[in-house]
């Protein structure tokens, strides 16, 4: 039986290349912290617990873990003397815990579940440490991976610390690794800091097992995925990669896609199959996509749900809240929040739903504004099934709106309108008999007695 598991993540660099007044690990990749992507990681394999350690100078990283997993998940290095120090930092978090130990970084969000998953499969069958290494195009400043002859992780080398010929290798040392708990503190309590850096180093937890006779291995995984961010320019190479995975995942998935490199996903976007994307379409944070639905050119979605067979776009904006029944259409130019559409209802152009339930079938004309808002509260409009709203009504919510009535084009409706009825509400057209011609001879009359000349605006 394989043992519990538990996740130490590193987080307490500075991130000063990063230029920000946001702590690095809280910056987003695919609209997730970074810090949130190695938290679910360890989710993913299982781990029992979960420990961040976190530097004195962020106190909001502290604040955004300790909301997620609790204040106990939170760990303080302070001051960092490197990332021995970090994970020693970690210790008492720990708790009672005893079992195999992951330790993850905060800012490496392309880091694989699956990938990790190897190195405990590892220490399973039989390595007491297993370290996750990948052959670098550029090892410059990693640690390098020495072997020995039985393929065997014999240590890691700093950079700094490295002779020419351990330069020359391009195994290079990922920093997760898995160690049984007790195993790993009394290793990291021999790691002295005399080293290029003066830091204590966790690469040295392998030359002392190896001395303890300890067995470490190394599991290989592809460089990409061990990424780390330190800059803007690295965290925008990081969200190209991400959102390479999951076009491909969504085209395997059954989607179809014109232009998939001008489509942008979330970490948590859901899309059915059958779904066809047209080009430059944005998904923020909690997108649900049903089979069948299409999305046309430069749609911007963020929490919203579109229904099965749907069609929305091009030019639509779905805000948080807006949820969309099978077979709705809404077309260019159209803006809803918070607000639910039933099956086969339409809004077709120029639109701007908020805080309101639509009724099925309903359809809502050109220019429909609905007016929820007084500057100080929000107001929910009610349109019944079959309803035929005309277009530029504005509706001045709270307000209902009957099954199957209609609103008169151009109306301002503020009170409510019974089921079946027709609401008008506005001047009544009044037609004076002649008045424009009459008119056009009295000025062409005066303009000939100025010579024929038109009068320039002044
Ligand atoms: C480290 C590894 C190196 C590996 C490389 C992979 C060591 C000694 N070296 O080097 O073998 O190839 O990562 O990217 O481990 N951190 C703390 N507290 C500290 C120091 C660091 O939390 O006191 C965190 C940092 O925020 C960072 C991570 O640990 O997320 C790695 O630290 P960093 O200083 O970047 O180590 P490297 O020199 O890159
Ligand atoms: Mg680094």
């Amino acid at each position: 039986m394989s043992a519990s598991r538990a996740a130490v993540i590193l987080a307490a660099g500075q991130g000063t290349r990063m230029k920000s007044a946001v702590p690095k690990v809280l910056h987003k990749v695919g609209g997730k912290a970074m810090v949130d992507w190695a938290v679910d990681v360890a989710a993913g394999l299982g781990c029992e617990r979960t420990v961040v350690v976190v530097g004195a100078h962020s106190p909001v990283v502290g604040q955004h873990v300790g909301a997620r997993l609790g204040e106990g998940a939170v760990a303080v290095q302070d001051p960092p003397l490197g990332t021995a120090h970090a994970v020693r930092a970690a210790e008492d978090a720990l708790g009672d815990f005893s079992g195999d130990v992951v330790i993850l970084y905060g800012d490496t969000p392309l880091t694989r579940a699956e990938t990790v998953a190897a190195l405990f499969a590892k220490r399973d069958s039989g390595a007491n440490l297993v370290v996750l290494g990948f052959e670098a195009g550029d090892p410059f400043g990693y640690g390098r991976l020495v072997l020995d002859d039985s393929g065997a992780l014999a240590r890691i080398v700093e950079e700094k610390d490295a002779t020419d010929e351990e330069r020359a290798l391009t195994l290079c040392n990922s920093g997760v690794i898995v160690v049984d708990r007790a195993v790993l503190f009394s290793l990291l309590s021999m790691v002295k800091n005399e080293n290029a850096k003066g830091e204590y180093y966790l690469t040295d937890v392998i030359g002392l097992a190896r001395s303890s006779g300890f067995r470490a291995e190394v599991v290989v995984a592809d460089e990409e995925e061990m990424m780390g961010v330190n800059s803007r320019v690295e965290l925008a190479e990081a969200e190209h990669e991400f959102q390479a995975r999951k076009r491909h995942h969504f085209m395997l998935a059954g989607v179809t896609m014109i232009d998939p490199w001008s489509v942008y996903f979330s970490h948590d976007t859901q899309i059915g199959n059958d779904v066809t994307i047209e080009p430059g379409v944005f998904f923020g944070p909690g997108v649900t996509v049903e089979s069948g639905a299409t999305v046309k050119a430069w749609s911007h979605l963020e929490g919203a749900h579109v229904g099965k067979d749907a069609a929305i776009g091009p030019f639509v904006r779905l805000r948080p809240g807006a949820k969309l029944s099978a077979k709705v259409k809404i077309g260019n130019f159209v803006e809803i929040k918070n607000a639910t559409f039933g099956e086969g209802a339409q809004a077709s152009h120029l639109t701007y739903v908020g805080d309101a339930e639509v009724g099925a079938r309903a359809n809502l004309g050109c220019g429909t504004i609905t007016c929820n808002y007084d500057g100080f509260d929000k107001y929910k409009t009610i349109i019944g099934e079959d309803a035929f709203i005309g277009s530029d009504t504005a509706l001045v919510a709270p307000v209902r709106i009957g099954a199957r009535a209609f609103t008169g084009s151009g109306s301002v409706i503020t009170k409510d309108v019974p089921d079946d009825a027709l609401a008008v509400a506005r001047g009544r057209q009044k037609d004076i008999p002649g008045w424009a011609k009459a008119f056009r001879e009295k000025k062409l009359a005066e303009r000939a007695a100025r010579g024929g000349k038109r009068k320039e605006a002044e």
